[in-house]
């Protein structure tokens, strides 16, 4: 029967295809012996259920340290913009920067990414220092605000989300415990690690639908004179990020503190 025939056919190819996807596999295994460490903190870092984040804020000036330890300028220029010839990255790119995660960033610059040609940082600095480094990064396109920018900020923040944000941005306003879910903790790092700003940005402009988080673009604080146009919103998502990473140096300030060399926590 010329319909049996066909369905082996079939089937012997599928026999076959597998096999070569297997031994493909088997040779991957092989290839990778050896960096399992490397391998298990990665899973880790995707989000596995292990916590594998900083105990406090990221440094940007303590990333700075390690930017110049690890000679990233080789390639990428003292600016970020790269240097012509070595890399096309332009670290400098906002619109770049605002679609990157910093748990992307941290898994790229501690382990590489397969088929790309890196150093990885992962055996040479503490996983604290990696963090920094993400965050110096992501300054190179975007400075965070300065206390005084904050300042400016701050008070349209406690005006109209505080409420439900609380005033430090924890997540315990007033309004909060009749929210399901809970309004966001800014200084949740896992939670805000995951997002891009091109993400945030959209969640302050948009809302969040059935979910408690109001759209604000568009919106005005008449009493504070401020439009929540597009710029503005940005500078929120700035606000926010404050909460999360620190333009406070800790290493020259303590050097006990600066565990430089310990890859583990
Ligand atoms: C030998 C040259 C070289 C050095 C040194 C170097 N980089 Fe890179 N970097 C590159 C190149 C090339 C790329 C583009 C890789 C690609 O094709 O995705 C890149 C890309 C990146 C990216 C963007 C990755 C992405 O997926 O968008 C980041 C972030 C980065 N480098 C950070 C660093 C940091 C931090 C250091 C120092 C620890 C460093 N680089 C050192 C050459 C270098
Ligand atoms: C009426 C209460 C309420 C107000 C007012 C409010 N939020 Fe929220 N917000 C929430 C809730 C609830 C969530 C969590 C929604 C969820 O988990 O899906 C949230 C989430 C967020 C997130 C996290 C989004 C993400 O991608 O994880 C950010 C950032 C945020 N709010 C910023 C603000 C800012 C800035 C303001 C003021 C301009 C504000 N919120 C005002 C209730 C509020």
């Amino acid at each position: 029967m010329p319909f049996h025939a066909e369905k082996n056919k079939l089937q012997l190819a599928t026999i076959a295809v597998t096999a070569i996807l297997l031994s493909a596999c088997g040779k991957q295994e092989i290839s990778l012996k050896g960096a399992e460490d490397a391998l298990a903190q990665r899973s880790v870092t995707a989000g596995h259920g292990v916590v594998d984040y900083p105990d406090d804020s990221p440094s940007v000036p303590d990333g700075k340290i390690a930017w110049e330890q690890m000679n990233c300028a080789t390639c990428h220029a003292d600016s970020g913009k790269g240097v012509p010839g070595k890399c096309t990255v332009d670290l400098t790119s906002k619109e770049y920067e605002r679609k990157q995660k910093p748990v992307d960033q941290f898994e790229f610059v501690s382990f590489g990414k397969p088929g790309v040609e890196h150093p990885k940082v992962n055996d040479k600095l503490s996983r604290r220092q990696a963090w920094n480094l993400v965050f110096y990064i992501r300054s190179l396109a975007q400075t965070p605000l300065s206390d005084a920018e904050w300042a400016e900020i701050d008070p349209v923040f406690g005006s109209n989300c505080a409420v439900c944000h609380g005033k430090k941005g924890v997540g315990d306003g007033p309004l909060a415990r009749n929210l399901e879910p809970q309004p966001a903790n800014f200084r949740n790092f896992e939670r805000f690690y995951d997002r891009s700003d091109d993400v945030l940005w959209d969640h302050v402009a948009h809302g969040i639908k059935w979910e408690g988080m109001p759209d604000f673009l568009g919106k005005q604080d008449k009493a504070k004179n401020v439009k929540f146009d597009s710029d503005y919103i940005w500078k929120l998502v700035q606000y926010v990020r404050r909460f999360h990473e620190s333009i406070v140096p800790t290493i020259a300030a303590n050097p006990e503190k600066s565990e430089n060399k310990t890859s583990t926590k």
